[in-house]
């Protein structure tokens, strides 16, 4: 009779490990089934792209499932911010892009408009705009991120070291991202922002930066992408940090080639005090000839009496 359970319960057991996994680890948009087991994100319609749910999705297929959702009033993003040499931020908001059969994005995007720029790995566009007929040589890869957050007020005197050791061990443990490509990280405690750099050495083809700050930004910004929906934190000394906001910069490989549309602050600035200079010296040449007209008048008059 026990054996008898024993084998019903053994064969239940193997039966339950051939069954899919109900959910998908790193997307919770997906879907899995089988048998044999796959899981699939819909990414346009009827478009099931499969994923693999150990590993980041890539960024492209996840912006296409955006879309997908958007259109059907499923979901929506936000974003902003700006700063470093010839780092870029992601102003354009969300389009449709077109991927590789890996997931890597193509060089030139056009939202299915007639309107066409180019984009690094990043999916973040390094162009101007132009038509159908812009030419974008090859994918540039965006070898550095620059995260910039800030936390939520409460923690006090935290060290910068052991900030650094903890969000190097959340981008792991989070995003499988290697430790070591956590470069630096600066902290400002009165306006509560850490900034964090991560990089990898030019050519380097294996780790994908652009998943891993995807992610993050869903993290900060609006819902965990992943079926677990565990806040992003950071504990350090006893204290946890937990993330508002996220501005991410992306430095490609090779700098940006977009023309400036707007003036920065300093400049115009300068501008502006250059102007007032050459008025104030038009003020003072005016003035200082009618002073020098009168007086010869007066001196006339002078003459004139005598
Ligand atoms: C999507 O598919 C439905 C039904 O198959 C069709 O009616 C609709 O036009 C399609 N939409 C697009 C954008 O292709
Ligand atoms: C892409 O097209 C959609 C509409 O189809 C639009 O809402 C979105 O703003 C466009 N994105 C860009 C970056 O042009
Ligand atoms: C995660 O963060 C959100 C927003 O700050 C908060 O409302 C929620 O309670 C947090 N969830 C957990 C499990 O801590």
């Amino acid at each position: 009779m026990k054996m008898w359970i024993f084998a019903v319960l053994a064969a239940l057991a193997v039966g339950a490990s051939a069954q899919c996994p109900p959910t998908c680890a790193t997307m919770k948009w997906a879907t899995c089934d089988g048998p044999p087991c796959s899981c699939t994100l819909l990414i346009g319609n009827g478009t099931k792209q499969p994923i693999v749910c150990t590993a980041l999705v890539p960024k492209c297929f996840l912006m296409k499932a955006e879309m997908y959702r958007a259109r059907r009033g499923l979901s929506t993003r936000t974003i902003g911010g700006k700063q470093h040499e010839t780092a870029i931020v992601d102003n354009d908001g969300i389009y449709d892009p077109e991927c590789e059969n890996d997931g890597k994005f193509k060089a030139k995007q056009c939202n299915n408009t007639d309107v066409c720029w180019c984009v690094n790995s990043a999916g973040v566009r390094r162009t101007d705009k132009g038509d159908q007929t812009l030419k974008c040589e090859k994918l540039v890869e965006t070898n550095w991120v620059r995260l910039q957050l800030t936390h939520k007020e409460g923690p006090t005197n935290v060290n910068k070291d052991n900030l650094k050791a903890a969000i190097a061990s959340e981008l792991n443990s989070r995003y499988k991202l290697d430790s070591s490509l956590v470069k630096e990280i600066q902290y400002d405690p009165d306006a509560r922002m850490i900034v964090v750099d991560v990089t990898k050495p030019k050519g380097e083809r294996i780790s994908d930066l652009s998943r891993m700050a995807y992610y993050m930004e869903k993290d900060v910004k609006a819902l965990p992408l992943f079926t677990e929906q565990k806040n992003f934190t950071a504990s350090v000394g006893g204290q946890t940090l937990m993330m508002e906001k996220i501005i991410v910069y992306y430095v490609d490989e090779e700098p940006p080639t977009m023309t400036m549309k707007h003036l920065t602050g300093g400049i115009i600035a300068v501008i502006v005090v250059v102007v007032l200079a050459v008025i104030a010296g038009l003020l003072a040449v005016f003035f200082f000839q009618k002073r020098q007209r009168k007086y010869k008048k007066t001196q006339q008059r002078e003459m004139e009496q005598m």
